[in-house]
């Protein structure tokens, strides 16, 4: 049998195989209140099959918001709304976990009454976001130069993770993965483009990891060890973050999240991006720094995984865009049934067009 379907311990997770659903924004919430729909029930229940579904990623606060309909888990009405979600999927028979996001200065005034996006430091991201217009369409906008987080704030916004993981939990979810990949708010902090602090939480790999390692204690103090994951992608150039200090931090970071016992270690790779694949070097020292579960994501398929998994570099492998396109994707991939083509422009905002219609294979 393939290793791609043996059983995996996610931590506290069982996962009955290892092929897993990336988060994968989609910016489908109502408004206003960025609540989870039914519409949104029907989409991940569709792909309960998964070893474990990652959420679209969910603003832990108003603040950390940064694209349009995107849902929270903040306040108590978006506890409710989940928690329609993650009952519907266990009785189809899935595991969810919720990631835990902040976009930090990937955003814009008009989702904060006005306000600037907050970052490690002020320094601007030049790219944009994705906010709609009047008819629910996607438009792209510049990102402007965000306020720098002061050194007080930080124990506040260490809790709004705390806060939003206990959300989480009241809201029926199976865990947590902490984003911190991306180029959002904590890989903002662990690049040295995006983070010129002199305070103690920049300047040096050690200053850098600092606040994702403070978050990651405050959230598995609020639950455990065994339902927390976090996503990294340390190589790459994702959101303007590209560094030449990036491997170096990722297994720095790694080796430090080792010794706290995660669940997970969610290694995006940067070539579905445009990115260089990653090598065999780098992945043997994430191997070595990071002895639990890590799961790979980026541009996989069923022989990529197999070779991965062969050679130890990773437990499980979460799919993206395949998993959009095809609901019973891991049913898919068993059987070497071809795979469904993803339809881009319903990929981002409007209705079940794109989200809720693709179809299971037929068996004749
Ligand atoms: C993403 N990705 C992503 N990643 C993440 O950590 N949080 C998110 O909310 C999203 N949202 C998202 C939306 C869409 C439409 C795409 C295509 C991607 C990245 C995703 O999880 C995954 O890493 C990539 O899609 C690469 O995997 P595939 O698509 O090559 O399997």
């Amino acid at each position: 049998m393939s290793a791609l379907f043996e059983p995996l311990a996610i931590g506290a997770i069982a996962a009955p195989h290892r092929v897993l659903m990336a988060p994968l924004t989609r910016q489908r919430a109502a408004q206003p209140g960025d609540l989870p729909t039914d519409l949104m029930r029907d989409y991940y229940v569709q792909r309960a099959g998964a070893g474990l579904i990652v959420s679209e990623g969910t603003q832990i606060s108003p603040e950390a918001k940064g694209y349009a309909g995107t849902p929270g888990l903040h306040s108590d009405e978006q506890v409710v709304a989940w928690r329609r979600i993650t009952d519907a999927v266990h009785e189809a028979g899935g595991r969810i976990a919720a990631q835990l996001w902040h976009t930090g200065r990937v955003s814009h005034p008009s989702l904060h009454d006005g306000a600037l996006p907050v970052s490690a430091s002020a320094v601007a991201h030049d790219g944009r976001t994705s906010l709609f217009d009047g008819d629910g369409a996607v438009v792209r906008v510049d990102c402007p130069t965000p306020r720098a987080l002061a050194t007080d704030e930080l124990p506040r916004l260490v809790e709004d993770f705390a806060h939003a993981t206990r959300q989480a939990r009241a809201a029926g979810f199976d865990g947590v993965e902490i984003h911190a990949a991306h180029g959002y708010l904590l890989h903002q902090f662990l690049s040295p483009v995006s983070n010129r602090r002199t305070d103690g939480y920049g300047a040096t790999t050690t200053g850098r990891v600092r606040l994702p390692l403070e978050v990651v204690d405050a959230v598995v103090d609020a639950w455990d060890p065994g339902h927390v994951g976090i996503r990294i992608s340390p190589l790459g150039a994702f959101h303007g973050l590209t560094d030449d200090e990036g491997a170096e931090t990722g297994l720095h970071l790694a080796a430090e999240l080792a010794l706290r016992g995660l669940a997970f270690l969610h290694l995006s790779e940067p070539d579905w991006a445009g990115g260089a694949a990653l090598d065999d070097d780098f992945r043997e020292k994430l191997r070595t720094a990071f002895p639990g579960v890590i799961v790979g994501a980026g541009n996989y398929d069923r022989p990529k995984a197999e070779q991965m998994l062969d050679r130890g570099y990773v437990d499980a492998v979460a799919f993206g865009r395949a998993y959009i396109a095809n609901p019973d994707l891991p049913e898919r991939l068993r059987h070497g049934w071809p795979l469904n083509d993803l339809d881009k422009p319903t990929v981002y905002g409007g209705g079940p067009a794109g989200y809720t219609d693709y179809p299971a294979y037929a068996v004749d």
